[in-house]
């Protein structure tokens, strides 16, 4: 009922001639992952040339950030000119940007908002760090994020929009969430969203799951009912593992 997606976050990774060359590897072998919607966020500056190389291909292009507004802002970059650089989607709340660029729940919410007016399917990130994790306030950041990201967001603007449940200690630590921790924060998250929303909005949203996912784990982390697909960092960088991954570790 919820087609899984399966998305690869570069980061600050791959010249314009290396993501070529990805995608060059990746479009010959796409057809295997059949039924899974395959999203790549690459840097900015390769986003027009993925554009070209992937116009006849299901493949979705992604931004890593968007800023709300257009005009005077040295250096940022506008839902309105990533749809022009022919994206689809864009990545908003990463932990990343929130803590290593003070980004707030507000300025979250507003950049979401942003997005989904010029119509861009947004993968918003949410996830706690190990010492929360550690003080059981797992739930309790959690629901603090998803209220402030999600502040002022209807059932349409919904439809549009992907959690990714990222708990910043699994981040390019090696360390995944076990299958059961992960399914048990998508259930809080799918429950939150039915209290937030309705159930209709919480049976429809997808819930990824990022932090450490490899060929290995994505197989038990796909079986559990609530997750559905991954946001992957590290091994989306070679073609040969982030299909490995679309395959669900199947390969
Ligand atoms: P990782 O990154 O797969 O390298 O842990 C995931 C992410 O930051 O989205």
């Amino acid at each position: 009922m919820r087609t899984p997606i399966i998305a690869g976050n570069w980061k600050l990774n791959k010249t314009i001639d290396e993501a070529l060359a990805f995608v060059r590897d990746l479009k010959p072998a796409l057809s295997k992952a059949a039924n899974v919607e395959i999203i790549l966020a690459p840097p900015f500056t390769a986003l027009s040339v993925l554009a070209e190389a992937l116009t006849d291909s299901p493949v979705l292009l992604a931004g890593q950030n968007c800023y709300p507004e257009q005009g005077a802002f040295t250096g940022e970059i506008s839902p309105r000119l990533l749809r022009d650089a022919g994206c689809d989607a864009v990545i908003l709340g990463h932990s990343e940007r929130r803590q290593l660029f003070g980004e707030t729940g507000e300025f979250i919410n507003r950049k979401i908002r942003a997005a989904l007016k010029e119509e861009l399917q947004v993968i918003f990130c949410v996830g706690e760090t190990l010492r929360e994790r550690q003080s059981n306030q797992t739930f309790k950041v959690l629901e603090e994020q998803l209220c402030e990201g999600l502040t002022d967001l209807d059932g349409t603007g919904m439809a549009r929009l992907v959690v990714a449940y990222e708990p910043v200690w699994a981040i390019g630590t090696g360390q995944t969430a076990s299958s059961e921790q992960a399914q048990e924060a998508h259930q809080f998250i799918r429950n939150l969203l039915a209290s937030l929303f309705d159930r209709v909005v919480a049976d429809n949203t997808r819930i990824l799951y990022g932090g450490s996912v490899t060929p290995n784990n994505i197989a038990g982390l796909m079986a559990q009912p609530d997750i559905d697909g991954a946001l992957v960092g590290g091994a989306s960088l070679q073609a040969e593992s982030f299909l490995q991954i679309a395959e669900f570790g199947k390969g």
